[in-house]
C-alpha cells in the first residue's frame, strides 16, 4: 500500500493530467470539456478564488468534527461525489468504483439516470457502509416520463435515500471540443436506466422539447414518487422560491459544470444570491468548480450545506481507477479540515460570512 499511495499523484492538477495521459483524445473531450467558449466552465473555477478567507485564530478547536445535518440526517462530511454519466468509458471500475470511493471517505454519492451500471448493484455494494454519506439518484429531464416513474421506483426500492431532478438540461448545450473530434461514448457502453421521450415532429431541437418536464409537471412527479425531491441546475433566485413553494427537499445550485449554457455567471458568484432567496425553506447546496478544500469551506460559509465534487472525481477514477477517486476525496477532506482549524472553526457550525470576502474581480478594485 505504501508504494502504491507513493506512486499515486499528489494533487488535483496531477490527477486531471494524469487523466489525460490515460484517455483516449475523445473520451478526454467528453469527460473535460465544456460548453460555447468555456468561459462559464473556467469561470466557476476562478471565481473562488475571489472569495478570500478571513481567518479567527486562537479559537477553541478541541474536539473538533466534520459533520452537518443535510436532509435531516447527520452526514460525516459536507462532500458528495455529483452525478455524471458514462463512467464506464473513464476507467473499468466504473460506477461500482465511484461509488466505493465514496463511501471510503465518508462521502456521498449521486448516480446518473446515464449510469453504466445498473442502480441495484451500485447501493448494495455501499448501502451497508455505516459512515458513508448519502446515496441518491439523478433524474434527466428529457426521459420517457414512465421511464422516470420507473427509476425512481427502482431506487427507492435498492435503497437510494433522495432523488436529484436535473433541470437545467432540457437539451445538451453546444460542445464544441467534442463536436471538432466528433467524440461520442462507445456503443457497446449500455446505459440501463436511460430512454429518452421519444421526439416530437415539431418544435425547438428536433422536437425534443415537446415532452420536456414544466414546473407544472413536479407536482405530478412529487405525487408519484416515495423519496425526497431535490432540483439540481438552479441559479435564478426567482426559480429558487418557486422550488419552495413546491415544496422540494432542497436544489443544488449548479450550472452543470459549464457544460449546457456557456457566459451565465460562476456558481461561487451566485451562492449568496440563492442563500438569501431560499431562506432555509429548503436545503443548498452548490458544484462548480469546486477544487480545493478551501472553496468547500467558502460554500458553506456563503450559505451551503454541502458541496457536490464533479469533474476531480473523474480524473482520479479514469487514472487510477477507484483508488484514485477514493484519494481524490482524501485530498479534499484534508484540505477542508484544514481550512476548517486554520480559519479558527471547531466544525462546519462555526462557520460564519464573515469567514469570507468578496475580493472584486482581478480587473475591478477590492
Ligand atoms: C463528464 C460529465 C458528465 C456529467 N453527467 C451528468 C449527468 O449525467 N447528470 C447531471 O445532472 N449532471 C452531470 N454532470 C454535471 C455534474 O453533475 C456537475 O454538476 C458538474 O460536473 C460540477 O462541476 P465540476 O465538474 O466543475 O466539479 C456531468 C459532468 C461531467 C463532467
Amino acid at each position: 500500500m505504501g508504494a502504491d499511495l507513493k506512486a499515486l499523484p499528489a494533487t488535483l492538477p496531477d490527477y486531471a493530467l494524469r487523466a489525460q495521459q490515460s484517455l483516449s483524445a475523445e473520451a478526454w473531450a467528453y469527460f473535460d470539456g465544456g460548453a460555447g467558449d468555456e468561459s462559464t466552465q473556467q469561470r466557476n473555477v476562478a471565481a473562488w478564488a475571489r472569495w478570500g478567507l478571513r481567518p479567527r485564530v486562537l479559537q477553541d478547536l478541541r474536539a473538533g468534527h466534520t459533520r452537518v445535518t443535510l436532509l435531516g440526517r447527520e452526514i460525516p462530511i459536507p462532500l458528495i461525489v455529483a452525478p455524471m454519466a458514462y463512467q464506464a468509458w473513464a476507467h473499468a471500475d466504473a460506477e461500482r468504483g465511484m461509488a466505493m470511493a465514496a463511501a471510503s471517505q465518508q462521502c456521498g454519492f449521486v448516480l446518473s439516470q446515464h449510469s453504466t451500471t445498473p442502480l441495484q448493484p451500485v447501493a448494495s455494494l455501499i448501502r451497508k457502509e455505516p459512515a458513508r454519506g448519502p446515496l441518491w439518484m439523478q433524474l434527466a429531464n428529457g426521459a420517457d416520463r414512465a421511464c422516470l416513474l420507473e427509476v425512481a421506483d427502482q431506487a427507492a426500492q435498492a435503497g437510494y435515500e433522495a432523488l436529484v431532478l436535473s433541470v437545467d438540461a432540457p437539451v445538451q448545450g453546444s460542445r464544441d471540443r467534442v463536436r471538432r473530434l466528433g467524440a461520442h461514448p462507445p456503443s457497446q457502453l449500455m446505459t440501463p436506466h436511460w430512454r429518452p421521450a421519444a421526439p416530437a415532429s415539431t418544435g425547438l431541437c428536433g422536437g425534443t422539447l415537446e415532452s420536456a418536464l414544466r414546473w407544472d409537471d413536479l407536482s405530478w412527479l412529487q405525487e408519484r414518487i416515495r423519496l425526497p425531491l431535490l432540483l439540481k441546475g438552479i441559479t435564478h433566485p426567482l426559480d429558487a422560491r418557486q422550488a419552495v413553494r413546491l415544496n422540494v427537499a432542497g436544489l443544488v445550485l449548479s450550472n452543470h459544470g459549464g457544460r449546457v449554457l456557456d457566459t451565465q455567471p460562476a456558481t461561487a458568484e451566485c451562492l449568496p444570491e440563492l442563500a438569501e432567496a431560499l431562506q432555509g425553506d429548503a436545503a443548498l447546496l452548490v458544484d462548480g468548480g469546486i477544487r480545493r478544500g478551501t472553496d468547500v469551506f467558502k460554500a458553506l460559509a456563503l450559505g451551503a450545506q454541502a458541496v457536490l465534487i464533479g469533474r476531480p472525481c473523474l480524473w482520479g477514477l479514469a487514472s487510477h481507477g477507484a483508488m484514485g477517486a477514493a484519494h481524490v476525496l482524501r485530498l479534499l477532506r484534508d484540505e477542508f479540515e484544514m481550512a476548517l482549524a486554520l480559519c479558527g472553526c471547531r466544525s462546519p457550525a462555526d462557520i460564519r460570512r464573515e469567514h469570507v470576502r468578496w475580493l472584486g474581480q482581478l480587473d475591478e478594485p477590492s
